[in-house]
Order: C-alpha cells, then structure tokens, then sequence
C-alpha cells in the first residue's frame, strides 16, 4: 500500500453536460494505492487518520495529481520525423513517412525507437496510448515489449496497407490478415496490451483488405480498431474516386464492418452530420488531434458538432504528424483549434478529455480514466510551479479553473514533475 498526498483532480463524468459533481477536486487530497489500484481518493484529514500505521504518505503538496494522461492516437515509429517540414498530407506521407516506416523491417532500430517512444510517453505524464506502428511484425512486437517492460497501457496493432504505397511497405492483403491474427493470438489481453486491427486508412487498403480488417474486427470481442477518418481536403477527394459507391468517406468504414464501439478515428475533419450520426449510434470514436491538424494544414475539427451528435471523443497528439508528445500543449492547441472555429473549450472540459473522455473513447473507463475505487492507479504529479513563467502565472490565479488553463496554455513535459503506473514512479523529472 502507498499513499500520496497532494492536490487531487479526477473526473466522474463530463462536466459539459453541465454536472457540477462531474469534478471531484480535494485541494489537500490523499491516494491510497493498493496492489497497484487506486483504494481511495479523498480529504486528507479524514484518510490519514484511517492510513495502517505502518504506512507513511509520500509529501506532494503544492503538486496538482490528475489521472495518467490518455492518447488516443500516435505513431511510434514517426518519433524521428516530428518536425519535418513540407507539404499537406498525402505529400508529407511520401517525402517524410514512407521512408521513415521502411526502417522499422529492422528489428534492433524498432527495438530502439520504442524504447525512447514509450519514455517519451512517461515524460509526458502519457500513462495509456492508441498506437500504430508499422506494417512489420517486428515493430509491433518492439513496441508491445517495450510499453510490457514499463507496465504501460498501449492499444496497437500491424498497420495494414496493399495499395497506394510503395513495395518495400506493401503485403497482400491476406498476409496482412495471417499476421494480425498471429500477432492477436500472442499479444492480445496479454498484461495491460490490447490490440487494434489497424488498417492505416482507406487510400492504401483495397476492398477485399478492408473486408478482411472488419471480419478481423467483428470475430475477436475486446478487440480494438484504428483508422484515419477525413483529415484532409485532398484525401476525402481521392477516397470519393476510390470508392465511388459510398456516401461518405465514413460510409466506407461503416460498408465493411469498422464501426462499432473500441473502433476508433483520427482527425474526423470534413464530415457532415449524418457521418457524425452514424460514429454516435455505432459508438465509433473520434480522436480529436490538433498540433497535427494544424501543422498539415488540415482544417479545424468542429467539437460542437460531436458534441451535439452525442459521439465519444478523445485526444491525440498524432506524432510525427503532432508536433509535440505533451498532452498539456495539445490542450493547449484544441483550445486554439476550437478559437478558430468560434468554440470555446472550457480548462475542465480539457482535463477530462485527456483522461476520463479519452478512457471512455477507447472504452477503457471501467480500468483507467479516474481515481474511482478500482481503477488501475496511472496518475501525473504536476508542477504548477515548473518554469519562472508557469510559477509566477499560476501565483495569480484564483480558481482551479484558472489555474488548469495556465497550466494547458504554458505547461508541457516541464510540468510534469511525475509519472506513475500501476501505483509505483514509473518517470521523476530530475
Ligand atoms: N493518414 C494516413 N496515414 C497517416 C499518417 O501517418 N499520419 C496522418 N496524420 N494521417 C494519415
Ligand atoms: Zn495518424
């Protein structure tokens, strides 16, 4: 048993649907962790009092503990191509992307990058992450190794892909079935793993692949499904050619199986209300990623609309894409997204989609999210007080609401003074 006392922050629901008890917020708090799950949350004057006395708590306070921050879409094996410039999308894939992927047939540079990803993720106070990586087995199986020996949350699976990318990344699209399945059988349910059938988008999968992907989908219960959804102009217009019987892009998910609750979309960019209908009945999720969609230029994700929808959305930095691995500066951005959409998103409702929001996107609030009795403790010390700047910002605030924005508008892995996984320090800044 371990407890940590300082100021803690979770949520129980979302606190835009107007529930002011959403929040739970204990300015002198105490977690209690047990066999690496959260016992209790609560005032610490009323916990110590109940603590084992052989049980001393760990000093926090003046620190802000909030639930382990939940990306819910990144690419691992695109960690040594964040920042490179040049062109929209479908450009950047092939000057940047493709040869960056090819690497990953190299199981000691898969090995490599994984490992710096998944520290990365720590640095960041990113405790569960939505990832692709490659089309080869080996970079799978680097990253699952990698995020095993951390005790990490990771949901990922073989990028598939049999057309409209070069040979070297390219497999028919009944090998890419026979190696998900096999990867499925070794990987999945294994520790915290889980896999995604992950067709990389619908550009570079033929009918008969993504066929097989929503067969793969529907024929393993638990089992999750990853995609791009919508994020460019110019994609949305080459989808419209490849699949010219569809009613939307989306729809192209929906005809072969890909929709359903755990599957999961990045950008959702340019869709209409009946797309957004249609993620929202079938429980699809959108993962809401705007460091990437700003530096592709891709357009400004509209959070009213699935809101009003009633769909489930989650935040992703989509590094390489992404141009930061911090969830504090994503919020940030979204902040800065929603602006130019004339939206607002409130410090609160920021929070919660990096942690509860995104858990519940990815169907994963019965075990992560919150400080709920039960859950699996991954949670975030951060340092209000990180930079001169931060320090001096927070010292005037006057609400917790005014402190979290600062806190997303000027924090980044500075602000992340801890990481913790499964109740034990998984990352300590020095
Ligand atoms: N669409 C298909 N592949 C990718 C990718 O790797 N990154 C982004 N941002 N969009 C994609
Ligand atoms: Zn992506």
């Amino acid at each position: 048993m371990r407890a940590i006392r300082g100021e803690i922050l979770y949520f129980t629901g979302d606190p835009a649907g107007g529930g002011a008890d959403a929040l739970r917020h204990f300015a002198d708090g105490l977690l209690i962790v047990r066999d690496g799950l959260v016992a209790e949350a609560g005032p610490a004057d009323a916990l110590l009092a109940k603590l084992p006395a052989d049980i001393r708590s760990e000093d926090r306070r003046g620190r802000l503990i909030v639930p382990g921050f939940v990306d819910t879409h990144i690419h691992f094996a695109q960690t040594d191509i964040i920042a490179s410039s040049g062109g929209q999308l479908l450009e950047w894939l092939e000057c940047h992307t493709w040869p960056a992927e090819r690497r990953f047939a190299d199981p000691d540079h898969a090995a490599a990058v994984a490992g710096f990803f998944c520290d990365e993720l720590l640095r960041n106070g990113t405790t569960t992450a939505a990832v692709f990586p490659t089309v080869h087995r080996v970079s799978v199986e680097a990253l699952f190794r990698a995020a095993q020996r951390r005790r990490m949350r990771v949901i990922a699976g073989k990028v598939l892909m049999d057309r409209n990318c070069p040979d070297f990344l390219r497999e028919t699209a009944e090998d890419g079935d026979a190696g998900s399945r096999e990867l499925i059988a070794r990987w999945h349910g294994r520790d915290r793993l889980l896999y995604a059938v992950t067709p990389r988008f619908a550009a570079t999968s033929t009918p008969q692949q993504m066929r097989l992907a929503g067969r793969l989908f529907a024929e393993h219960p638990g089992i999750h499904l990853q995609s791009h959804l919508a994020e460019n102009r110019a994609e949305v217009a080459w989808i419209r050619e490849l699949y010219p019987e569809a009613r939307s892009y989306l729809d192209v998910y929906e005809r072969f199986g890909q929709l359903g609750p755990r599957s999961v979309f990045a950008h959702c960019v340019w869709l209409d209300d009946a797309d957004r209908g249609r993620m929202a009945a079938t429980g699809a999720a959108m993962s809401f990623c705007p460091t990437s969609n700003l530096f592709l230029g891709s357009g400004l994700f509209d959070l009213a609309k699935a809101d009003a929808a009633g769909v489930r959305v989650g935040i992703g930095t989509d590094v390489g894409a992404g141009t930061s691995f911090s969830m504090l500066q994503t919020l940030g951005e979204a902040y800065k997204v929603l602006q130019l959409n004339g939206q607002s998103l409130s410090a609160e409702r920021a929070f919660f989609l990096a942690t509860l929001g995104g858990a519940r996107s990815l169907y994963l609030d019965d075990r992560i999210g919150s400080f709920a009795p039960g859950r699996e403790a991954d949670f975030v010390v951060l340092d209000p007080a990180a930079t001169p700047l931060l320090a001096r910002r927070s010292a005037a605030c006057e609400t917790l609401a005014e402190r979290l924005f600062v806190l997303m508008m000027l924090g980044d892995d500075r602000a992340v003074a801890e990481t913790w996984v499964m109740g034990e320090p998984a990352w300590r800044r020095a």
